[in-house]
């Protein structure tokens, strides 16, 4: 896949695959909007080549009608628009003659972005599923296929796989090149001590990152909910909870055979999640809900990280959506931010506790892709980049 220097880019039609799949709160507003200012690079590359630029981009998942109202693409042209200074036309259609009839009266230099490629899954998947016909449509709309949608390139979707396969001119842009050169390393030669953290909900996700990962790092340290399933499999009692049951035997196997998976010692725990009485134990009662990890903890996961030369995170510490849980996320992203190594936030959640605190340029790389980060650790390849 070539990279997007090597196009001949001049005045051209250029579709650009970008990752706008952004959080949004209860008002529909936008709440961290990194992926939109990391996609400007390769925009304000285009600019300079006066393109036309055609962007698509997914939000969500589209599977009720519902989900029409509250999932358009409107609130991201806006922002997008305030970003570039710039008028960006958003067209409230994912095909037909309003989409066909503003493209073809594009001038050099106008920003188009077309409504959530999803909603196009209500029909019959068309989007996911990577059907041929929206796929060779879409296409037919420019000249040039660049996909710059880190975050979704371990998805074969119709607007980037699809797109690619009937386009002859394309690239890979700016952002997806950035996180490759960020992100492989961390697989292919990483500098040790190579210290991992791992957290959030579930280990079924993850399972093969942590396989991988586990033969390149020194030291996995696990916090959040995930905690508790391996805790759970070393016999320890884990009260109410969140154990991932089907990851139960995994946690087991990986136990007995690494002794690289570092567990939480002390937990901030409550018995009912929405109450604010929260207790710091060493040892979880039957009744009790671990949330976070305890001051014990953070000062073990900080023992590992303090003379690492690599650090890959990925994984909120605790029950990250309510505020008081988030202690020790914003504890272990203070003591990073302040080490001199080569550290990398893989995505979601984590991206954004170190964005919102402000850190984001203490660390080398803060991706914007969660599942894509976690599957080209995996040693996958996918299929959004091999176009
Ligand atoms: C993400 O946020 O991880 C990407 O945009 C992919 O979204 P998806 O998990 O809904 O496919």
């Amino acid at each position: 896949m070539k990279k997007i220097e090597e196009l001949d880019l001049d005045s051209k039609k250029v579709i650009i695959r970008v990752d706008y799949n952004v959080p949004l709160n209860d008002k529909g507003e936008i709440t961290d909007d990194n992926r939109i200012k990391e996609s400007l690079k390769t925009i304000n590359y285009c600019l300079d080549h006066n393109c036309k630029l055609i962007l698509l981009s997914h939000l969500g998942k589209v599977k009720k009608e519902e989900d029409l109202k509250t999932k358009s693409l409107r609130v991201v042209a806006k922002r997008l628009s305030e970003l570039l200074n710039k008028e960006v036309t958003f067209i409230p259609k994912t095909r037909g003659s309003e989409v066909e009839n503003i493209i073809s009266n594009m001038k050099e230099k106008d920003i188009v972005m077309l409504e959530n490629t999803r909603f196009e899954d209500l029909d019959g998947k068309k989007e996911s599923g990577n059907d041929p016909e929206l796929a060779k449509y879409w296409a037919s709309l420019g000249e040039v296929f660049i996909n710059d949608a880190f975050g979704t390139c371990h998805r074969a979707h119709a607007s980037n796989v699809g797109i690619a396969s009937n386009m002859k001119e394309k690239a890979l842009g700016f952002l997806v090149q950035k996180e490759l050169d960020n992100l492989l390393p961390i697989i292919n030669n990483p500098t040790h001590p190579f210290v991992v953290i791992l957290g959030g909900a579930k280990i079924s996700d993850k399972i093969e990152t942590i396989k991988n990962l586990s033969q390149k790092a020194d030291y996995i340290l696990v916090g959040g909910a995930m905690a508790y399933t391996f805790l759970k499999a070393k016999g320890i009692e884990t009260g109410k909870s969140l154990i991932d049951l089907e990851s139960l035997e995994f946690a087991k196997e990986m136990l007995e055979k690494t002794n690289k998976i570092i567990l939480p010692i002390d937990h901030v725990t409550n018995i009912d999640m929405e109450n604010d009485n929260y207790k710091v134990k060493d040892n979880l009662d039957k009744e009790d809900i671990g949330l976070d990890i305890g001051p014990k903890t953070i000062e073990l996961f900080k023992s590992y990280l303090k003379d690492s030369k690599t650090i890959f995170w990925n994984g909120p510490m605790g029950y990250y959506e309510k505020s008081i849980y988030q202690e020790g996320t914003k504890e272990l992203c203070d003591f990073i931010s302040k080490l001199d190594c080569f550290k990398v936030v893989g995505g979601g959640d984590t991206a954004s506790c170190v964005i919102n605190m402000g850190y984001k340029d203490k660390f080398t790389h803060v991706s914007t892709g969660g599942g894509a980060s976690l599957e080209l650790l995996e040693g996958k390849s996918l299929p959004g980049i091999n176009l």
